[in-house]
């Protein structure tokens, strides 16, 4: 609840503090990512996977795998939507319940005493061979379970599948609890967002978490897939990316500054509460005017600038100095390329997440009807580089819808 006789902008004020801690914070999924690229160097694994704890699951959150798809074209394989129960009947399972590590010279090959077994079909849907496993529970230093990390198919020099030796499990405790830590760590950054936006929001905070989780991640891909195709080099696309995401979660963080009468009208607005509800951008981009590190330039470029439109009838425009002296005069939209980028992505991620959502003005719109509007509006509303890449990895777009649905009460990592 927005506490009583305060100002909309002083609760702005106040989150400022905490967007500020958001600097030096990182996204989970990139988090993931190092994790799992580091610990198959370590052991030379060619595939692997992690999973995350979450609401007494273990949540299947990320993957690699140099046989089957190479890290960019692979995207929409870390939003698959998939989970097991923490007990002993599958490997990922056993490990989480007990803390143990186990090495397994053979997937196809276990003991039958044992109480797990090993589930082949991800090999059968996928073509895909697993011979060797090593599984290593993700617990912090104070104990925290936080997840599973498999490891697949380790190589010799000669590119032979071998088994997982002792020495590769050696590296486990201590790679468990540095990832461990770093996990938590960007678990709660995301945890941070989404409070932050259901306080902007005032909404269920399902609908909210939802929202907010797949215009980021849509968003990112937009990214990733435009910059990769302009042979940005990869680690410098990695980075962005991640920045991205945190930064198109937060699009509509100026909501906070607008009446409840207006957020939560049942109706239409009229032009007056729209021109009102406009202000959202400015109120969002009034929290990062000190921009002093990437994270904070991107958070103000995309809320400022979220409502552009490629033709230039979209709204803004520039970021007055003091917001006590402007009116709507100063606000001249901007258009084309001199949007910024992530601006013209999350411009386009969030309006195809609106329509395809159930708002307190509208239905939800047919998925046909939604992509006959973008399609509509290439070139006018949205820029034709972001609405070719949104068809060009319209399955990861799935995937991430799919993963991220209305019910949801909390994030998945
Ligand atoms: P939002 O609900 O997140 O919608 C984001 C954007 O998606 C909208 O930006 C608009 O470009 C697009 N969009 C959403 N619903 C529709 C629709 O039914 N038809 C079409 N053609 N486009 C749609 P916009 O218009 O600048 O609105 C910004 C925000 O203002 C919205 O965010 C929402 O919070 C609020 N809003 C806009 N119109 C109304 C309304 O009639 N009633 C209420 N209660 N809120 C509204
Ligand atoms: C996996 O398919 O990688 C996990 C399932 C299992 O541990 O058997
Ligand atoms: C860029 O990636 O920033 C240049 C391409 C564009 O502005 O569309
Ligand atoms: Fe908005
Ligand atoms: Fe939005």
């Amino acid at each position: 609840m927005r506490p009583a006789g305060k100002q909309p902008m002083d609760i702005v004020k106040n989150i400022m503090k905490v967007i500020e801690e958001l600097n030096h914070l990182k996204d989970v999924d990139t988090i993931l990512d190092r994790v799992l690229f580091q610990a198959r160097q370590l052991t030379n694994a060619e595939a692997g996977s992690i999973f995350l704890v979450h609401e007494g699951r273990l949540q299947f959150s990320y993957v690699h795998n140099d046989v089957l798809f190479r890290a960019q074209s692979g995207n929409k394989h870390i939003y698959t939507d998939f989970s097991l129960p923490i007990d002993d009947k599958s490997i990922v399972g056993y490990a989480a319940l007990t803390g143990e590590t186990l090495i397994i010279d053979d997937a196809y090959a276990l003991a039958p005493d044992l109480p797990y077994s090993f589930n082949s079909s991800f090999d059968r849907e996928s073509g895909y061979e697993t011979h060797s496993i090593l599984t290593i529970p993700l617990k912090t230093l104070r104990g925290n379970r936080v997840g599973v990390i498999q490891l697949i198919n380790a190589r010799d020099a000669q590119g032979q599948v071998r088994p997982f030796t002792k020495q590769d499990a050696e590296y486990a405790p201590f790679f468990a609890n540095h990832a461990s830590v770093a996990i938590e760590r960007g678990i709660m950054t995301r945890e941070l967002i989404l409070r932050m936006m259901k306080m902007a929001e005032m909404r269920d905070p399902a609908e909210t978490g939802a929202h907010v989780m797949r215009v980021g991640s849509y968003s990112a891909e937009l990214y990733s897939k435009i910059s990769v195709d302009q042979g940005r080099y990869e680690d410098e696309v990695r980075r962005t990316k991640d920045l991205i995401r945190l930064a198109a979660m937060l699009h509509d963080v100026g909501k906070v500054g607008i009446p409840d009468a207006i957020l939560k009208k049942p109706g239409r607005l009229n032009p007056e509460e729209f021109s009102t509800m406009q202000w959202h951008t400015v109120y969002g981009a009034a929290l990062f005017t000190n921009a002093t590190s990437d994270l904070d330039a991107l958070c103000r470029d995309i809320a400022l600038h979220h409502h552009e439109r490629w033709d230039g009838g979209g709204y803004p425009g520039s970021l007055p100095h003091d917001l006590s002296k402007v009116n709507g005069v100063c606000r001249q939209p901007l258009a084309g390329k001199s949007i910024p980028l992530p601006a013209r992505i999350c411009a386009l991620a969030d309006v195809y997440d609106a329509l395809g959502s159930v708002r307190s003005y509208k239905d939800a719109w047919p998925e046909n009807d939604i992509l006959e509007l973008i399609r509509k509006e290439r070139g006018k509303h949205f820029d034709p580089l972001v609405v070719d890449a949104f068809f060009s990895i319209y399955d990861t777009i799935q995937a991430i819808k799919r993963k991220y649905q209305e019910t949801d009460s909390q994030p998945r990592h």
